[in-house]
């Protein structure tokens, strides 16, 4: 028999709701035993309560509400945009779904450029206001992280392609693959290490040098389109579910294709309006004053 609780909803029996109360909170400390034992490390972003919560409740070690938010959820064509606002609407939401995960707040673009006195500033409202535990700053920015480890704000660093440098970078192109910048990316992210980062997500690098870099730093790395040879590994919701479906760069693995379910299902729901097929009566509520009947009882307390 399962252990998980049940919740009566209107038009269905119940919905199982899976959860590990023996799962401890990650933690800092918990992340570097982690890479101490050699276990990898799951990261998944998450914009909203319901993907907070699926994404915790499905065992992920670290939650990131990431600047992708602005393509992904917010239809943008690229991350530049997106607000400190913005985000933090929906770090608050993630927040919410997220009970043991560690929850981490993408810091964007604009929001901690000016210096480590702005990036402070912007870093104290994701925790006091949105209640994450870690900031994320993209780029080789020690003096940031250094400002920000100093204010007791946990920092993930990010290297390789950062989205955020689009611009300069020419578009989104794999990163050190010449000598130069294999050894600009190692030397970065060695000074990240030493300014206090607990973790470093490298982005678009060939394998060997994610994996000389894990090799180097004693601090979990965590890739996405890094290779195997990372701590960990991270892909964004929308590709790993496939809800985004305008790109598929290549370290996108999808292990669903909810776009095309979900659209699929709004079609028979529009079908069976315009059947007149929905609602049927049991979906539908009496009248008369004799209090409540028990599906009407359920919906009660679901929706008040
Ligand atoms: O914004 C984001 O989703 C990210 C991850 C891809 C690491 O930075």
């Amino acid at each position: 028999m399962s252990s998980h609780p049940t919740v009566p909803t209107p038009g269905h029996s119940s919905v199982r709701i899976p959860h590990d109360p023996g799962r401890l909170p990650m933690t800092l400390p918990l992340l570097a035993e982690k890479k101490r034992l050699g276990e990898p490390l799951v990261m998944v972003t998450a914009y909203d309560y319901p993907q907070g919560r699926t994404a915790d409740v499905a065992g992920a070690d670290i939650v990131l509400v990431g600047d992708s938010l602005a393509m992904v959820v917010l239809g943008h064509p690229d991350t530049l945009s997106v607000t400190m606002d913005e985000m933090l609407h929906h770090v608050r939401a993630a927040r919410r779904g997220v009970k043991r995960a560690l929850l981490v707040a993408d810091m964007p673009y604009g929001s901690f450029h000016l210096g480590a006195q702005q990036a402070v500033a912007n870093a104290l409202r994701f925790v006091k206001e949105g209640g994450a535990q870690a900031v994320k700053i993209e780029g080789a920015r020690p003096d940031v992280v250094a400002a920000l480890a100093a204010a007791e704000v946990p920092v993930m660093a990010h290297l390789g392609l950062t989205p955020q440098s689009l611009h300069r970078l020419g578009g989104y192109k794999v990163q050190g693959r010449e000598e130069a910048a294999h050894q600009a990316i190692l030397a970065a992210a060695l000074e990240l290490e030493a300014a206090g980062a607990f973790s470093l997500v490298l982005e678009c690098v060939p394998t060997q040098l994610a994996g000389e870099v894990s090799d180097r730093l004693a601090i979990p790395t965590i890739g996405i389109g890094a290779g195997a040879g990372c701590d960990g590994q991270v892909l964004v919701y929308h590709d790993l579910l496939g809800l985004e479906e305008r790109i598929a760069p290549r370290f996108v693995r999808r292990y669903a294709e909810l776009g095309r379910e979900s659209r699929e299902q709004i079609e028979r729901f529009a079908a069976d309006v315009r059947g007149r097929r929905f609602p049927s009566a049991q979906e539908s509520y009496g009248g008369g004053s004799g209090g409540a009947r028990p599906a009407e009882d359920a919906a009660q307390r679901i929706y008040g």
